[in-house]
């Protein structure tokens, strides 16, 4: 890390923070003659200070989780690990089986972050009892959710106090701004931007790249610092190549001005009511 490199943090309700840019997993460890270069990628992230790494028990049906293990092997400290129980595993049993596979893919002691991938068939109570429970054996650090609108939120368990809620929000998915971050703010939970580039369709977009052109910077950073103008959300880019890592940590350092964010708004207005969370 240089020594220009500002240092973001977010604050979670337990008193832990986690760095506000952290790392994105889906689609990785898939191809054996990528896996190189990903670890590379993951491991330069780290270096950087984007050690939060986000990942789930779907993705590549494990091969991810195997991936982030390998690269984070003797630096496991350094690293706040995020992973997912597949709505279907979240059971009371299902979700403790979910967890030690994760933590054995891993090669892990602990998962920092555990979240509930979206809403499934299992009843919210039985899933929240199940983290809590993990929590205390110290299987994780934490409990959260992801993909959960207001109205699910409000249907958890009294006094379960989720870490945050990890949901779909870029420049074009500001939905969650009407109602989903103002709930969340009340349970002081921030978000966890996923897709923060839109999987890459974001790039092309003549606002966006207007505005990169004007501070000679990359349209990903942009999207980047635009989600991160939020003090209390966190994003979590996937990013494969060490190029593309160094290019969102870059991100860090760039500060919108108001008229950058009016030229945005223009372009990818935000909600005039309250929408339905959008998934991907
Ligand atoms: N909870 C959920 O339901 C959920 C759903 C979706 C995603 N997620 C999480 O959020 C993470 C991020 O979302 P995502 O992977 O869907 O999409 P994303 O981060 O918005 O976009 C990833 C795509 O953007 C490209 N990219 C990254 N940095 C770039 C740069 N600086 N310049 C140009 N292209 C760049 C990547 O290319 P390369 O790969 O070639 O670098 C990849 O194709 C996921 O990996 C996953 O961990 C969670």
């Amino acid at each position: 890390m240089t020594a220009m490199t500002p240092h973001r943090t977010v604050a979670l309700p337990s008193g832990r923070t986690v760095p506000a840019l952290g790392q994105g997993t889906w689609y990785m460890g898939d191809d054996p003659g990528r896996r190189e270069e990903e670890l590379r990628a993951l491991r330069t992230g780290i270096d950087l200070g984007m050690t939060l790494i986000d990942t789930a028990e779907m993705y590549g049906n494990g091969a991810a989780e195997e991936l982030v293990g390998e690269a984070v092997r003797g630096r496991r400290d350094e690293v706040f690990l995020v992973s997912k129980v597949l709505p279907w595993n979240a059971s009371a049993r299902g979700t403790v089986t979910a967890c030690h596979d994760s933590l054995r893919r891993m090669d892990t002691g602990h998962i920092d972050l555990y979240l509930l991938h979206w809403r499934g068939p299992v009843p919210l109570e039985e899933t929240v009892e199940a983290l809590e429970r993990l929590e205390r054996e110290g299987d994780i650090g934490g409990w959260g959710v992801s993909n959960l609108d207001v109205d699910d939120l409000d249907q958890l368990p009294a006094g379960a106090r989720p870490e945050t809620d990890q949901v779909l929000y870029n420049l074009t998915r500001r939905g969650p701004e009407y109602a989903l971050f103002p709930r969340c703010r009340e349970l002081a939970a921030p978000v966890m931007a996923y897709s923060p580039i839109e999987q890459g369709r974001l790039l092309g977009e003549p606002a966006l790249a207007a505005v990169a052109e004007a501070h000679g910077v990359s349209p990903a950073q942009v999207a980047l610092a635009w989600v991160l103008r939020h003090e209390d959300v966190i994003a979590i880019p996937k990013a494969a190549t060490r190029q593309h890592v160094e290019d969102n940590h870059a991100a860090l350092r760039l500060e919108l001005t108001d008229e950058d964010l009016r030229t945005l708004d223009a372009a990818f207005p935000p909600p005039a009511r309250k929408e339905p969370l959008e998934i991907l």
